[in-house]
């Protein structure tokens, strides 16, 4: 499968601030990217080169065949971008945006009213379509913003925070177009800070702090270099406690951890569910009465914290959106 996205070396710099420092990624045509990381890592700027919205101070990229700089003309025909910094006319209503862009990219009039009816409809826009977006809320500009960058279709398509500030619904329906998108064949690259869309749409992550990435691979890839599952119990004495620590300890690759007033323990394992149907064995063999069981898998969370040293929403918390 040849790459619709290739980014080598990537450096840019604000005065002192380093934005980007030596980025690099490659997306196979087909797929979904994932850049993944905490406020000022550097994704807004990725996005920004790669969308020759902004020129790198060292390295190079290419979309969809086409170099960012030296063919940023005829790129912006093949991409669509949504994100951070996407305009958004104000005084004209939700419908006549979208219309503006169908014509930018030259459909016919009557197409591209049909187009922003669709996309409007999609997005749950319909009836605030021919009001001024001057009116709209923050989650209806993003669904608006979003709206925008489908218009055409385009084979490549760039996502800044796609779902930051929608609400569960949105989300969950923005979820859906981009998995039909990318099954008619579009390449996403999308940013994130959240994990779990990561996790969920992305066919590879990289994890990205201080402008480059520092780990590359699918979630499970990524849980892995993390380490293990655990097996979580919860039991109804503390006499109980005890007997689960005997008898799993020929299970356990690793300390176990026991919260005694809370009757819980936990045990490192390998082999995730298989594990989980041995131990649940073991327990009712020796008439151990288990209150709660269950496997957990280290989040993208526990990832980035491991990464990094510091937890992905840290910086997140303090920022005001
Ligand atoms: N126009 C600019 N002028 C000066 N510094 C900038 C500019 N744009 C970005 N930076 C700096 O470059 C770094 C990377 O910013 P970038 O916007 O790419 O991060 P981000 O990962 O998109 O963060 P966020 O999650 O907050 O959107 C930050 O330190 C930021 O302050
Ligand atoms: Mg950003």
């Amino acid at each position: 499968m040849p790459d619709a996205i290739v980014a080598e070396g990537l450096v840019k710099k604000y005065g002192d601030v380093v934005a980007l420092d030596g980025m690099e990624l490659t997306v196979p045509e087909g797929t979904v990217f994932g850049l993944l990381g905490p406020n000022g890592a550097g994704k807004t700027t990725t996005v920004r080169i790669l969308t020759t919205l902004l020129k790198p101070d060292a390295g190079y990229a290419k979309v969809a065949g086409l170099d960012v700089v030296r063919d940023a003309r005829r790129l912006r025909a093949h991409i669509g971008v949504s994100g951070q910094y996407a305009a958004v006319d104000d005084h004209l209503t939700g419908a006549e945006n979208l219309e503006m862009v169908g014509r930018l990219y030259h459909l016919g009039v009557k197409r591209a009213k049909q187009r922003a009816r669709e996309l409007l409809e999609r997005f749950d826009l319909t009836e605030a379509g021919d009001r001024p977006v001057q009116g709209y809320s923050g989650g209806m500009r993003r669904r608006l913003d979003l709206a925008g960058a489908l218009v055409v279709s385009p084979p490549v398509l760039f996502l800044d925070e796609p779902t930051t500030g929608l609400d569960p619904r949105a989300r969950a329906s923005l979820w859906d177009v981009i998995s039909e998108l990318v099954a008619t064949g579009t390449t996403v690259l999308l940013t994130t800070q959240y994990m779990e869309e990561a996790d969920r749409l992305a066919d590879r992550i990289g994890v990205v702090d201080h402008g480059h990435v520092i780990a590359l691979g699918t979630a499970d890839e990524l849980k892995d270099q993390v380490g293990g599952d655990r097996i979580e119990l919860s039991v109804t004495s503390v006499a109980d406690l005890a007997a689960v620590r005997r008898t799993l300890a020929p299970l356990a690759v690793g300390d176990m951890q026991v919260d005694a007033p809370a009757l819980r323990v936990a045990i490192p394992v390998t082999g995730g569910a298989t594990a989980l149907t041995t131990a649940l064995g073991h327990l009712i063999a020796e008439g151990i009465a288990v209150r709660d069981a269950g496997l957990r898998r280290p989040t993208l969370d526990d990832v980035f914290l491991t990464l990094t040293g510091h937890e992905a929403d840290e910086k997140i918390k303090e920022t005001v959106r």
